[in-house]
């Protein structure tokens, strides 16, 4: 059965029982919170959590689903990133009753598919879909698996409508692995889930939790298109389905790699053939190759497949086909077969592929460069057991345009672990340096107009202590530093009104965000400054219509953007007084930034305050916030202020008249910035780090409200589930830790010890076999275990043999390693252990790296491990006698 006859009669089916047919939504959800549509029931989310009410009771479609979860199974057998959803959908219409009978009715008489390959699975506690299975549908119960709520409870990954669930598997055959009485629970590879049908009854917070019921019952349910056509066409594997065979004959022309000769070589065509489909409908949605979130996931799924081409293409020959643009053709592959299903493809052809081609190209050029880096250090880290530096992990991506997840998969194929958390704050220091010199270039640029407007109007007051609210007249516009009447739809400029209720950036607080409307047009203003000394800019993205000059404006800064900076202002004034009052005087501001959600603050002291400090600091300025003391704001001479001890920044000018704040009785500071009244509402506030910025100088961060709880919530979380996995309660945690390290580290001992005496008899056993060349010895031999043991073993060899050359092959875990090691006087006669497997490294897809007298290798072709091995071994004795 085709792929589009499955897809006909499943709509004929669900017709006949008066499901109105729905087109796929975009790859791109209607959904802030989800990333890519994963699943047919996403459009219909507000039906579910009866938010809108449904047009219509019961639907069908054919969803356009993105998992990027799935990217390391992709290659299997049923695995695949982009893929095609059937389903059937009750908005608290039917439910259990008629959703299990028409699922069973539909594969059996409608598909096909034996009754006896079957197996229904259910919810363990979900005694009614059991009984209709039993009862209605007439399973035998040995073969409805009652299965946890990691298989049979539903969600989106993300908060929304969840349930329990009831899956259909069918028995693939032996070619899968033994039966099993238990089904698809003794053995997931035999039994391939064809269907899901979820009971749509609760709705779950962030955390995935269910916390509410549904305000009706639902029916979602998802079927694999491609796997249902696996069955059906009774092939091997989802890429030899009619709609994949094309795919991975174009995968395979262009690498000059045959199809079905060996796993590892079939597994890097089918990644092709999967990715070219993401590509081409992840780009046709609207997504572009970028740096975040979706665009993020494209790049990422494009560069894996350039590097997979270049793999495949490189291990047939060195400069093979794989080094043209493969993408382009692959796209255009997709295009033909899937255009008729959607049209939309052909239309965007050309944008699709000119996408590809440039993102390709970009790559290309450093990928050469990049994997000999990321090799070297993989050598490196292997040689010295340790990480790949997240010093290089960032260059990889900066330079070599790495995605972080490939130098992590590829370290990975090695067993090297990449330090991400490094990694993380380079990228996020680099993104604060792109933010300021974003500012800067702003700033200077709109200069000379807020000069102008100062002249001709005198400083734009600032209103907003009070008011989130209020009109206003547009005085200037810049734009790139220039004045302009107008501006339009898409343009970003710096707005001048007659006064303001947006708090333009200082002292440390940031500047607000909000809207700006006119009748003939909309501004989203994204952030506000002082362009000059006392002319305010609101730097505005025109959304709708136009603005111009003269315009009566209604502003609106976004109160929970300015709330959630107040909290963090007033939680960094007691932050200043608690620090002053544990350290001494001398600990005052020498800088800071307030956000909403966070603070961070510097100030001068002489060492680092240590942990229990820290601690004591934090719980200080939770009870200061919890006693409610009131925040006061008032305008005196500079002078009085100064005599009643508010605290002013030094190096800072100000002028006769100052703002001072005051909480409670204790703090007191000149402060221009926006404060909650009472300090309770600032809710949380909780240290999370404390560090050193430079000479005496220290710096505090700290997390505040909302932010403040989610970290709370977050550590208590983490806590809960160590301490879940450790079969203990979270106080119990850290000693248990302890005891378990200990017991490690003995067991450690008592390993290595037991290693090396069985390293050493083996050795003594492959010494004794060892080949003699004209005086050296060569030891060839294949090991399946760990590189290190690997590495030890041919260590001790070596030091064994004398003049000796010896080469060891591990496979484990679908990837493959060579070991080479080679005596002093053999290096010293021109010979390298890196030039002796580089023969061997390309054939397991890898590269070559080390020392001369020890090098480590290896590559996702574990297939190749014994032809890799061979492969050394001639070059070996070919080098000895020549
Ligand atoms: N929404 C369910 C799934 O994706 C049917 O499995």
């Amino acid at each position: 059965m085709k792929t589009r006859e499955i897809r006909d009669r499943f709509f004929a089916f669900f017709e006949s029982r008066e499901h109105k047919l729905v087109p796929s939504a975009s790859l791109v959800p209607n959904d802030p919170t989800l990333l890519l549509s994963n699943a047919g029931m996403n459009q219909f989310k507000p039906y579910f959590l009866g938010e809108q009410s449904p047009p219509f009771p019961r639907a069908m479609s054919v969803q356009k689903c993105f998992r990027a979860t799935d990217i390391d199974e992709v290659g299997d057998h049923s695995h695949l990133t982009f893929f095609e959803m059937l389903g059937n959908f009750s908005f608290g219409d039917y439910y259990k009753e008629k959703a299990i009978p028409w699922g069973w009715e539909l594969v059996t008489d409608g598909f096909g598919i034996d009754p006896a390959r079957l197996w229904p699975t259910v919810f363990e506690t979900d005694d009614e879909a059991f009984d209709i299975w039993r009862d209605a549908v007439g399973v035998p119960p040995e073969r409805i698996v009652r299965r946890t709520k990691e298989h049979n409870y539903w969600d989106m990954g993300v908060a929304g409508p969840c349930g329990p669930c009831s899956e259909i598997f069918v028995d693939l055959g032996d070619a899968y692995g033994p039966p099993s009485d238990l089904g698809p629970e003794g053995n997931e590879d035999r039994y391939l889930e064809i269907w899901n049908l979820v009971f749509m009854q609760n709705d779950c917070n962030a955390q995935i939790e269910p916390v509410a019921e549904l305000p009706k019952k639902n029916i979602d349910t998802g079927a694999g298109l491609e796997r249902i056509a696996m069955v059906l066409q009774g092939v091997p594997t989802l890429y030899e389905t009619d709609t994949f065979t094309a795919l991975i004959e174009r995968a395979s022309e262009l690498t000059k790699q045959k199809y079905g000769k060996d796993e590892s070589v079939d597994r890097g065509l089918r990644v092709l053939a999967d990715h070219a489909r993401g590509i081409t409908f992840l780009i046709a949605d609207g997504v572009l190759p970028s740096n975040q979130e979706r665009g993020y996931v494209l790049r990422r799924v494009m560069r894996r497949a350039v590097r997979h081409a270049r793999l495949l293409g490189g291990a047939a020959s060195d400069r093979g086909r794989g080094e043209e643009e493969i993408l382009p053709e692959m796209i255009s592959s997709v295009i033909e077969l899937m255009g008729d299903a959607y049209p939309d493809l052909i239309e965007k052809k050309g944008h699709i592929t000119e996408i590809a081609a440039h993102e390709e190209e970009r790559f290309a050029g450093t990928l050469r460069q990049g994997l000999s880096m990321l090799e070297d250090e993989i050598s490196r880290a292997r040689e010295t057991s340790t990480g790949i530096p997240g010093d290089v992990a960032f260059k990889l991506h900066d330079t070599f345009g790495f995605p972080i997840d490939l130098t992590r998969e590829i370290a990975g194929e090695s067993g090297v672990p990449v330090d991400s958390e490094r990694f993380e704050k380079l990228m996020a220091d680099q993104r604060a340096r792109a933010r300021a010199a974003r500012k800067r270039e702003a700033l200077a640029e709109a200069g000379d107009v807020g000069a102008a407007i100062l002249e001709e109007h005198g400083p734009t007051p600032f209103d907003g202590y009070e008011h989130l609210t209020g009109t206003a007249t547009v005085i200037g516009i810049a734009d790139n530093g220039v004045s302009v009447p107008v501006a339009s739809e898409g343009d970003e400029v710096e707005v001048v009104l007659d006064e303001t209720v947006f708090y333009a950036e200082g002292g440390g607080q940031v500047g607000d965000q909000g809207e700006m409307s006119s009748p003939t047009g909309r501004a989203r203003v994204v952030t506000t400054t002082r362009i000059v000394p006392g002319v305010t800019g609101h730097l505005a993205i025109i959304k709708v219509g136009e603005l111009k000059v003269g315009d009566k404006v209604a502003v609106a800064v976004d109160a929970g953007f300015r709330r959630n900076s107040e909290r963090s202002h007033t939680a960094t004034h007691v932050l200043h007084w608690i620090l002053r009052d544990r350290l001494g005087d001398h600990a005052t501001q020498a800088g800071s930034l307030v956000e909403p959600g966070r603070l961070r603050f510097d100030f001068n002291h002489f060492e680092a305050l240590g942990e229990d400090r820290v601690a004591d600091i934090s719980t200080e300025l939770q009870e200061r916030v919890l006693v409610d003391d009131e925040v006061r704001a008032f305008e005196t001479s500079f002078d009085f202020a100064k005599s009643i001890g508010a605290m002013a920044i030094f190096g800072e000018k100000y002028g006769d008249f100052v703002r001072v704040v005051e909480v409670g009785d204790y703090s007191k500071e000149l402060c221009g910035g926006t404060h909650v009244p009472h300090t309770s509402q600032i809710g949380v506030a909780v240290v999370t780090s404390e560090g050193s910025v430079g000479a005496n100088l220290r710096r505090v961060e700290a997390l505040v409200g909302k932010d403040g709880l989610d970290y709370l919530n977050r550590r208590v979380a983490v806590l809960e589930r160590a301490a879940a996995f450790l079969k203990t309660t979270p106080e119990e945690v850290a000693e248990k830790v302890e005891r378990l390290l200990q017991t490690s580290k003995d067991m450690e001992r008592r390993l290595a010890d037991v290693d090396r005496k069985r390293s050493s008899s083996e050795a003594d056993a492959l010494a004794g076999a060892a080949e003699d060349l004209g005086g050296v010895r060569l030891v060839v031999a294949r090991r399946d275990e760990g590189v290190d043991a690997l590495r030890q073993l041919a260590l001790s060899l070596r030091g064994k043999l004398g003049s000796a050359v010896i080469v060891l092959g591990t496979a484990t875990d679908g990837k493959a390693n060579l070991v080479a090691a080679m005596s002093k006087d053999l290096v010293e006669r021109g010979l390298t252990a890196r030039d002796l497997i580089s023969e061997g490294a390309k054939l397991l897809g890898g590269g070559g790296g080390g020392k001369p007298d020890l090098a480590i290798s290896g590559g996702p072709y574990a297939a190749n491990l014994d032809r890799a091995l061979e492969a050394v071994a001639a070059a070996a004795r070919e080098s000895l006698r020549g």
